[in-house]
């Protein structure tokens, strides 16, 4: 006999009170939908990850609009409890998770939905989505590292689309995308050349990665990091970079970029001023880059991914950095937007 369906949820939303030192989050009780809407599901949520991209909406820096008093957070992972009665694709027991962009299923679609800012989000302990917004996750991972693939771990295969076994990557910072990227990248048989800001963490991160040795640039200390990067491909540049910074460092990344390459703009984690990109024009034109630009992935994107993972059997654990408890939600966005973390940090529900 299945268990009966929920009626009421717990969820974090928004304040919307941006002063320092306010809380960013207030926990409530709601109702859940009495009626099931035909094709949707009611999901329980095991795990929740955060992104940067959550403690900046929290702080009222998000640079595209968001629904007031919103729920946060893209990425979560749990299982059908119940599912509406025309519901062809998912029974209950499944495994899921709801993509990051509800309007992008195959990536052709005109519109844009993404939770947490244009819709509410998944940090309550359940959701309800139409089964269509609804991604199977492989059944090898447990919650937790199931929980980071829909946003860091699809931008970060979306980001490296079209590399191919002994090309170079650049990779930006060590933050939830950035792990996951160096973690493909390498199993796919890339170099892997890592920037940070820190000298620890490279170090951290060179005694995971020994073999063969990572190749590290410290983006803080060296102004003209970009330059080191060329040194470290004997003056050709990398295949991709996973440009992180935004305006501050998008000219220096397709610098470094070999002619014909590929950056792919997935963050804007530096302070934005167009006023960086005086040569954004020359520069591309001269190296003849192909400058994207990333939006997580669509549906079908995480479908392969989530294939590549289920073949692959990569274990996922090393990419967090901590689990917090769900009722920790506050310090664990604080902990975020302090940047204290490397790779991804988890609510267990
Ligand atoms: N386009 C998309 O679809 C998409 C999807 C997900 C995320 N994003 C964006 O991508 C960025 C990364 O997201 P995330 O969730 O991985 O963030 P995160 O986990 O918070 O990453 C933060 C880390 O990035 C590094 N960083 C900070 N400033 C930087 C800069 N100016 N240049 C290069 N690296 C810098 C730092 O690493 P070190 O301490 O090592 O220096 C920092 O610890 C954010 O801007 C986020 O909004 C975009």
């Amino acid at each position: 006999m299945s268990p009966p369906k929920p009626t009421e949820r717990r969820a974090f939303r928004r304040t919307d009170d941006y002063t320092p030192g306010t809380p960013k989050l207030k926990l409530i009780k709601e109702q859940l939908p009495q009626t099931l809407p035909p094709t949707s599901a009611i999901v329980k949520v095991h795990a929740v990850a955060l992104n940067y991209r959550d403690a900046n909406i929290a702080n009222g820096g998000n640079p595209w609009p968001v629904v007031p008093h919103g729920i946060l957070c893209n990425d979560a992972a749990g299982e059908v409890v119940a599912v509406g009665e025309k519901i062809k694709t998912l029974a209950v027991g499944d495994r899921v998770a709801p993509i990051t962009d509800t309007e992008n299923i195959s990536g052709r679609e005109l519109g844009r939905s993404w939770l947490a800012a244009d819709e509410d989000g998944v940090m309550a302990d359940y959701v309800v989505f139409d089964e269509n917004k609804l991604c199977k996750l492989p059944t090898y991972l447990d919650w937790v590292s199931a929980s980071i693939i829909p946003c860091a771990g699809v931008t970060a295969w979306s980001a490296l689309k079209g590399m191919s076994i002994g090309q170079t990557v650049l990779v930006q910072g060590t933050g939830g995308v950035s792990v996951f990227a160096l973690k493909l990248a390498r199993a796919a048989g890339l170099r892997v050349i890592l920037s940070s800001s820190s000298d620890k963490k490279l170090q951290q991160m060179k005694e995971k990665y020994a073999n063969p040795p990572l190749l590290t640039v410290n983006y803080s200390t060296n102004k003209n990091w970009h330059e080191e990067v060329l040194k470290l491909t004997d003056g050709v540049g990398v295949d991709i970079v996973v440009e992180n910074g935004g305006t501050g460092s998008l000219v220096k990344s397709l610098k470094c970029a070999r002619r014909g390459g590929i950056v792919s703009q997935v963050g804007y984690l530096g302070k934005q001023n167009p006023m960086d990109l005086a040569e954004l024009v020359p520069t591309i034109i001269d190296r003849r880059v192909n400058l994207r630009g990333i939006n997580a992935g669509s549906k079908y994107d995480m479908e392969d991914f989530c294939a590549a993972l289920s073949a692959s059997q990569m274990p996922l654990d090393d990419l967090i950095d901590s689990v917090f408890p769900f009722e920790e939600a506050e310090e664990a966005v604080e902990y975020i937007w302090q940047g204290k973390q490397i790779g991804k940090l988890v609510l267990r529900v």
